[in-house]
């Protein structure tokens, strides 16, 4: 039977019915997406100590070392300034109290190929570490299923008395699925109720209180590598074996940095660092930006990302810190603390070496 065309209004109803369909696909999907994030009593989470020396000794150590790579060099143990204060604007005055280092998942989650499974719900893990208040800030993946798309997450939240204060910023590539070369990035801040993550994470565990920490600031750099390899190199030298780590922000006052933006999921499989480093979006990025993030300086048999940070800015510049671009004119700003254990959580069971950079 051939009826009549569709009239206006026969299509009205089509086009709906249409619309109804595509959105109760979208809500069915994102609350299967909710209910698959991952569940911490059924992956394997273990926690190992890290040395600890005094801060005044680290101080002293990175006041020698840090000579190498920086023309200027001024390391000092300091009351924290506020840090919920600009430039830094984290949503804790400090970052003291029990400091522990969380590594979240792995590049393996990510390359060769993505694991859409692997989606934490960071305010559900503080409270599987039973840790209230806390501050957890720090680098890693952000929530495509947010944005519908992967991303960079600067991850910035803090709960207090179970209300969690969710201050975390994602950077993407836009528009999305732009040629590289073509594309541009955009920050954005997350919604107060997500508080999910996914993929991969380094991050700063403490109960964001005021305290003593390093303060590490230099200028003009003339040694090859970037501020965080200088620091983690310089330490690793002094304590050798005994591994050390830290987490914290630092600002770059000024100067320029290469970061890049993971653009969305890659079609074909990422199985180098030369398919990563030909799939990632990078951009030069310009002064303030705050970062944030953790170093290591040994592996603990965890199988650690030894450098992690992801910088913020207020001018919409951002993603993950590689090396800055005008070793002439940098200037850092650090503030740090040390963490008494690393707690590896979903460490991947089938690993690789690629895409840590
Ligand atoms: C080094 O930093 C301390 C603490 O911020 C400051 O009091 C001191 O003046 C600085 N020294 C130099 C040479 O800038
Ligand atoms: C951290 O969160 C606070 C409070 O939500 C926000 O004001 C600030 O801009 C965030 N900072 C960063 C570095 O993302």
């Amino acid at each position: 039977m051939t009826g009549p065309p569709l009239t206006w209004r026969g299509r009205w109803v089509v086009a709906s019915a249409i619309f109804l369909v595509n959105h109760i696909n979208a809500a069915a999907l994102s609350d299967e997406i909710n209910m698959a994030s991952v569940d911490y009593s059924k992956v394997s989470i273990e926690e190992k100590p890290l040395y600890t020396p005094p801060l005044e000794e680290v101080a002293e150590v990175l006041s020698e070392g840090l000579r190498k790579t920086f023309e200027f060099v001024n390391v000092t143990v300091e009351d924290c300034p506020d840090l919920t204060r600009e430039p830094f604007d984290l949503t804790t005055p400090g970052l003291s109290g029990d400091s522990k280092l969380v590594e979240l998942g792995g590049p393996p989650y990510l390359t060769p190929q993505v694991r859409r499974d692997k989606v934490y719900d960071l305010a559900a893990l503080l409270r599987h570490l039973g840790r209230d208040p806390a501050l957890l800030a720090g680098a890693g993946a952000g929530p495509w299923p947010h944005l519908g798309v992967n991303c960079e997450g600067i991850i910035n939240l803090s709960v207090r008395e179970g209300a969690v204060t969710q201050g975390t910023r994602v950077v993407s590539v836009t528009p999305p699925g732009a040629a590289k070369g073509q594309a541009s990035y955009l920050q954005r801040r997350l919604p107060p109720g997500e508080t999910r993550t996914a993929l991969l994470g380094n991050y700063l565990l403490s109960e964001g209180r005021p305290g003593r920490v390093l303060k590490v600031v230099v200028e003009k750099r003339i040694g090859p590598s970037n501020f965080i390899t200088a620091i983690r190199e310089t330490l690793k030298e002094r304590y050798g074996d005994r591994a050390v780590g830290l987490g914290g922000a630092f600002l770059l006052a000024a100067g320029k940095v290469k970061h890049h933006v993971m653009p969305d999921f890659s079609a074909s499989p990422l199985c180098s660092d030369e398919d990563v480093d030909r799939w990632l979006h990078y951009f030069e990025m310009t002064a303030p930006i705050v970062h944030l993030g953790t170093l290591v300086t040994g592996d603990l048999g965890l199988d650690l990302r030894v450098q992690h940070f992801h910088g913020y800015s207020a001018h919409g510049d951002g993603g993950h810190y590689h090396y800055d671009t005008t070793p002439l004119e940098v200037r850092y700003e650090g503030y740090f603390t040390l963490a008494s254990s690393v707690i590896r959580v979903d460490r991947p069971l089938e690993t690789h070496g690629v895409g840590r950079d």
